[in-house]
């Protein structure tokens, strides 16, 4: 289903986003698992501009700005480049473009790893430039004391467990984890030591299936799976590869379309009828006035 979205022009310069909802809030994505139990998984799917927050912000809980756009928007190899600045820009056109899902931003690698003071600085700087509502981590066990040191101080923090891209290259590459026991015991304790220390939810990502039920069986807060487990509380991929604008996209990823053969198309059509001089029409020019 596609949206149409009408800019409210009487709303201010500095908010062009009408609010017709009142935003979720972190405590109302946290309670959606009561008991161990969520009865309606959350939806959450990666965000890098305002009018792509647009079209997605109705239909999803959360709006995660992730590291991923240093691939996906700037061609970089691997996410260890992308700086605190890239994130603050995406991360408020994406907040400009939205007023329903929860937008949370990741950390990027290197802004957060040396103490939870510095961790505080970075994650302070992305939301008061952006007007997000959390941040989002990599690491367990390691990290569960920033996770305490940033929620005491009004930061929410979600985890990310499992495969982190951001230590590509102490884990070697993006294979799935949680193979061997040894790293099936430490991916269930790093995501209760994040639950412990107030993670309001927590991904996880690339864990063989039985794991990553284990760990949505083991912590209170959600889980959010991405090539990991439909049985966890929620679902996240990264846009682009859902809609389908690379050809290659990991085995965990469902291409629900081909918008990058259906932008080849619009775009050899635009080329063919500028070479012919078929466009501009009369439609699109501008002629005297009588
Ligand atoms: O950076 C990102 O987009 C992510 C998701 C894939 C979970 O961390």
């Amino acid at each position: 289903m596609s949206t149409t979205f009408q800019l409210d022009t009487s709303t201010s310069r500095a908010n062009p986003t009408p609010q017709p909802m009142r935003r979720l809030t972190v405590p109302k994505i946290r309670e959606r698992k009561q008991d161990g139990v969520t009865a309606e998984p959350l939806v959450m799917l990666t965000a890098y501009t305002a009018r792509q927050a647009q079209l997605l912000d109705e239909h999803c809980d959360l709006l995660l700005v992730g590291d991923s756009l240093g691939q996906v928007i700037y061609g970089l190899p691997s996410t260890i480049p992308v700086t605190l600045e890239m994130m603050a820009n995406h991360g408020a056109a994406v907040v400009r473009g939205s007023y329903h899902a929860v937008v949370v931003i990741d950390m990027p690698f290197g802004s957060y790893e040396g103490s939870p003071q510095q961790a505080f600085e970075s994650a302070a700087l992305l939301l008061k430039q952006t007007g997000a509502a959390a941040v989002k981590l990599e690491g367990g066990a390691a990290m569960a004391e920033t996770v305490a040191f940033l929620n005491q101080r009004g930061i929410p923090v979600m985890g990310h467990v499992g495969l982190t891209p951001q230590a590509v290259n102490v884990l070697g590459g993006y294979a799935a984890r949680g193979r061997s026991d040894s790293e099936a015991d430490k991916i269930v304790a790093d995501a209760k030591a994040l639950d412990q220390a107030g993670a309001f939810a927590i991904v996880i990502e690339g864990v063989i299936e039985p794991i990553a039920i284990e760990v949505t069986k083991a912590v209170a807060c959600p889980t959010i799976g991405i090539g990991a487990s439909a049985r966890c509380d929620g679902q996240v991929l990264v846009t682009e590869d859902m809609l389908g604008m690379f050809e290659r996209v990991p085995r965990f990823v469902k291409r629900y379309e081909d918008i990058a053969g259906i932008i080849e198309k619009t775009v050899i059509r635009y080329a063919g009828e500028v070479r012919s001089r078929d466009f501009p029409g009369p439609e699109q020019t501008y002629q005297p006035k009588d």
